[in-house]
């Protein structure tokens, strides 16, 4: 059993947990994720680690199905039966000078422990973050604290930039020829976008890929991507990934197998 240390509402759809887990903490490098299980017979969640602080894990989630609804009813002081990592290959922090980080919605967690490891290894690191809308918009104090430049759009307008994440990073491509990297982690349809146009910029491009996982282990083959032609598993390959030849078309496909079974399940848990 593991045990909440703290839980935040960062908006109505998205909570932060810190989740005492030392062996988890002394190993965990950005990039890499864990598997938990609320309950015994519960759903194993995948969820990338969003930051480490002692024996502490943060994690952060959207509680869009059964499982993530479930660990949403928990609070400070209960538990959870499993949670299991460092799980994963931490990302590959390039040799950049000026990097750019692109984060979409619940995204914007996984990407924040990366932004730091660049800054950390002396690189200009500026962010772009996109949301539906205001209310939607998660970690900003953390990001400004790192972030030499941070440019906020919204969906509606509410806050920022009013547009998607693409329209603004167009414009920064534009006014900074220095940038050498791009990172994007949101819904897969951004990182796509964001891909076309770091390789029409000639920039290198990482995404980090979120397909349904299982035991995240390798064994099961549920995470496989298609790169290049070749097949990968997220869970032991990644999920970070050089975005420039991955199939997102096909990710975008397979992510959505269990849609009415996922759905069933929800309904039941409002019943
Ligand atoms: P969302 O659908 O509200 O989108 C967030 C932002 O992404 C938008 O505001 C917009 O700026 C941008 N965006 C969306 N569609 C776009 C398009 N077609 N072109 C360009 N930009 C576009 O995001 P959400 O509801 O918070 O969902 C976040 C998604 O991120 C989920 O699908 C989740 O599975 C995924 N996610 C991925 C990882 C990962 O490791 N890859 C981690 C956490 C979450
Ligand atoms: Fe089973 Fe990756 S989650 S092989």
């Amino acid at each position: 059993m593991y045990k909440i240390v703290e839980k935040k509402t960062l908006n109505k759809e998205i909570d932060l947990m810190r989740i005492e887990a030392p062996l988890v903490a002394r190993n965990a490098q950005p990039g890499h994720f864990v598997i938990l299980r609320v309950e015994a017979e519960g759903e194993r969640i995948p969820l990338t680690i969003a930051g480490i602080e002692g024996n502490l894990v943060d994690i952060i989630y959207q509680k869009l199905g059964y499982s993530t609804k479930l660990l949403g009813e928990k609070e400070a002081g209960d538990t959870v039966e499993d949670f299991v990592g460092p799980l994963g290959k931490a990302a590959h922090i390039r040799d950049s000078k000026h990097v750019v980080g692109v984060a979409g919605g619940v995204g914007a967690a996984p990407l924040l422990p990366q932004l730091k490891a660049y800054k950390e290894a002396g690189a200009r690191v500026d962010l772009i973050i996109g949301a539906r809308s205001e209310s939607f918009l998660i970690l900003l104090d953390e990001f400004k604290a790192i972030c030499d430049e941070v440019i906020i759009t919204t969906d509606d307008g509410s806050a920022g930039l009013k547009g998607l994440v693409t329209d603004a990073l167009k414009h920064h491509l534009e006014d900074n020829a220095g940038i050498e990297h791009v990172i994007a982690i949101g819904p897969v349809i951004m990182m796509k976008y964001v891909t076309l146009m770091a390789k029409d910029y000639k920039k290198s491009i990482d995404v980090s890929l979120n397909p349904i996982m299982i035991d995240g282990t390798g064994m099961c083959g549920n995470c496989r991507v298609s790169i290049g032609g070749k097949t990968f598993f997220a869970c032991i390959d990644g999920p970070d990934f050089d975005g420039s030849d991955v199939d997102f078309d096909e990710l975008m496909q397979r992510q959505s197998y269990y849609k009415d079974e996922e759905h069933a399940c929800y309904l039941r848990l409002k019943t």
